[in-house]
């Protein structure tokens, strides 16, 4: 073949030099791997609590199928809905580099995904290790259809602690003995609180302690003297839990994908979204020992689920006695009080980045939310839809906005399409009116507006948003969630914040790095962050009874310049509005 014979004409060398460019970048990305996964969102019989429920689930699977990946692998993942209801699902934690599209939450990237309708969410995993998670974004589905994101290093890349052998993923749960959707639908008419949950759930089992569940205790063997890594995910719909393990210490190595300054504890605390990697080393007597979880619960006089969930690690040579079927033998773990602020604080405390991070220090957007409950008066009190305390009904916002999500189109696909009438970018950079935030707010401050407001940001802003909890109806802790981004946390406090004195006492050395923190039961938290990734991004309460309150807001993140600093096309199978 003439051309190749490297006797070089010109244009032949071109080529050459083009295949040797070629080669050089495919094999950079050799390691990297595609996964595909179908998930059919369907109704399936699942008994929990001595009764069956027709409950969504993904595959037939509760919890849903976990995904495991490398950094810097994609996913491509087919969704077929066969329910009877509307869903989206969101990757909780990934940051979908200008890429809104796949992120998930209904009417706010996308629209639903219809009954019998099929979207194939395509995404890459860039920069992140440990562990996230999937759910559904849809109302209360969530309750049922979820699952674990595991990612581990690239290949040949170790984890920055001696490698264990075994790895288990807990995930933390919340079981309806009916169907959640109703229990929502109920709320949402009467205005009151919705019911809470019957159990708790550990990789979705209640546990020795509940009714007809002890056949299906989850267990988990262990190796005398082995170390072993386990993935915590909260899951749960409402509730902030803490979690331990009868006799045993653990030691944090890593929260919501990023990996942390080892600390050694004997509870973990954690709030609806967050994730949490320990390590845990069979250094006690070889016997069964429960692990535990139960509400940490901040809201005064409001009702929560106080049972307790349960599973069991089976050292593999404890003694014939604590074999199965005589798990009563096991140890129980003690648990924080339910209301034990002070342990959940020093937990939070502890936790920070490996070693010193680049934080932003000049900041262009100085944003100040505050986040919390609220009441809407009634024309017609205490009738059948105004069921809230005093004849009201239950609200929540973010800077007295109640977020209302659209009905007919996505907030993103409204903006790409230029499409007016959908949202509004005037959300408010800080409150309309200021009060004191914590004290005796007066009744006329506790009826919020409702809203689909945006808060614009320019590329590239570096961003502070101090979220500042209130003590409207009650204070309390609202583990709050940013889309499409991870943030160091680099304060937080009790009462209401005070820029001079709290900003001085910045941790801007290694603040941990997380996409979900608590505000603070009557106090608030500051985060800091770089506004390097375009598109609509969600903020809200990962309780999801607040979110649907209107415990949210969402950034539109501007473009850059050229394609590398812009949100991509939206992909051709994008639900239809
Ligand atoms: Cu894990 Cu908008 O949520």
């Amino acid at each position: 073949m003439e051309c190749c014979n490297l006797n070089v004409k010109p244009w032949c060398a071109f080529f050459l030099l083009g295949f040797f460019v070629m080669f050089a970048f495919l094999s950079s990305f050799a390691d990297a791997e595609t996964h595909y996964h179908e998930f059919v969102i369907e109704a399936k019989p699942v008994k929990r609590l001595c009764r069956t429920h027709s409950t969504i689930t993904v595959n037939g699977q509760f919890p849903g199928p976990t995904l495991e990946v490398r950094n810097g692998d994609s996913l491509v993942i087919k969704v077929l809905n066969s329910a009877r209801y509307n869903i989206s699902l969101h990757w909780h934690g990934v940051r979908q580099l200008r890429n809104p599209w796949a992120d998930g939450p209904t009417y706010v990237t996308q629209c639903p995904i219809q009954p019998g309708a099929t979207y194939t969410y395509r995404f890459t995993i860039t920069n992140q290790e440990g562990t996230l998670w999937w759910h559904a974004h849809t109302n209360w589905l969530r309750a049922t259809v979820y699952g674990a994101l595991i990612i581990h290093p690239k290949l040949g890349s170790p984890y920055p602690f001696s490698m264990p052998k075994r790895e288990y993923t807990i995930l933390l749960g919340e079981w309806f003995d009916r169907n959640p959707m109703d229990v929502l639908k109920l709320a949402q008419f009467t205005g009151a609180a919705p019911n809470v949950s019957d159990a708790y759930t550990i990789n979705g089992q209640p546990g020795d302690l509940y009714r007809c569940s002890s056949q299906e205790t989850v267990r988990f063997p262990i190796e005398s003297g082995e170390t072993v890594l386990l993935r915590i995910i909260n899951s749960a719909l409402n509730q902030e839990l803490f979690f331990a393990i009868a006799n045993h210490k653990m030691t944090v190595v890593g929260v919501d994908a990023a990996y942390t300054k080892p600390f050694t504890t004997n509870v973990v605390m954690s709030g609806p979204g967050q994730t949490t990697n320990v390590l845990l080393t069979a250094d006690q007597p070889p016997a069964h020992y429960y692990m535990a979880a139960r509400a940490y619960n901040t809201a005064m006089n409001a009702a929560f689920d106080n049972t307790t969930t349960t599973a069991i690690l089976e050292y593999k040579s404890a003694p014939c006695s604590a074999k199965k079927g005589q798990s009563s033998k096991s140890i129980l773990p003690q648990l924080p009080g339910y209301n034990d602020t002070a342990t959940a604080t020093a937990f939070n405390a502890g936790i920070r980045s490996p070693s010193q991070v680049k934080v932003p220090t000049d900041i262009d957007e100085n944003l100040f939310f505050t986040v919390g409950l609220g009441l809407n008066n009634c024309t017609r009190p205490n009738s059948p839809r105004c069921q809230g305390p005093n004849g009201t009904r239950f609200a929540a916002s973010m800077n007295n906005v109640s977020f209302v999500l659209p009905r007919t189109n996505s907030i993103m696909q409204a903006y790409y399409q230029g499409a007016p009438g959908v949202f509004t970018t005037d959300f408010p950079p800080v409150p309309p009116i200021q009060f004191d935030y914590t004290g005796n707010v007066s009744r006329g401050l506790w009826q919020p507006v409702p809203g689909t407001k945006l808060h614009k940001l320019k590329y590239g802003s570096r961003v502070q948003i101090v979220l500042q909890d209130t003590s409207i109806v009650t204070t309390e802790d609202h583990p709050m969630h940013l889309h499409g981004y991870h943030f160091y946390v680099v304060g937080s406090g009790f009462g209401n914040f005070n820029p001079t004195k709290d900003t001085a006492n910045f941790n801007l050395i290694d603040p941990p790095k997380r996409n979900t923190i608590g505000s603070n039961p009557g106090g608030w938290v500051a985060i800091r962050f770089v506004a390097d990734n375009p598109g609509v991004w969600l903020m809200h309460c990962h309780i999801d009874s607040h979110f649907g309150l209107g415990l949210a807001m969402a950034f539109l993140v501007e473009n850059g310049v050229g394609e590398s600093q812009s949100v991509i096309p939206p992909p051709a199978d994008l639900p239809p509005c």
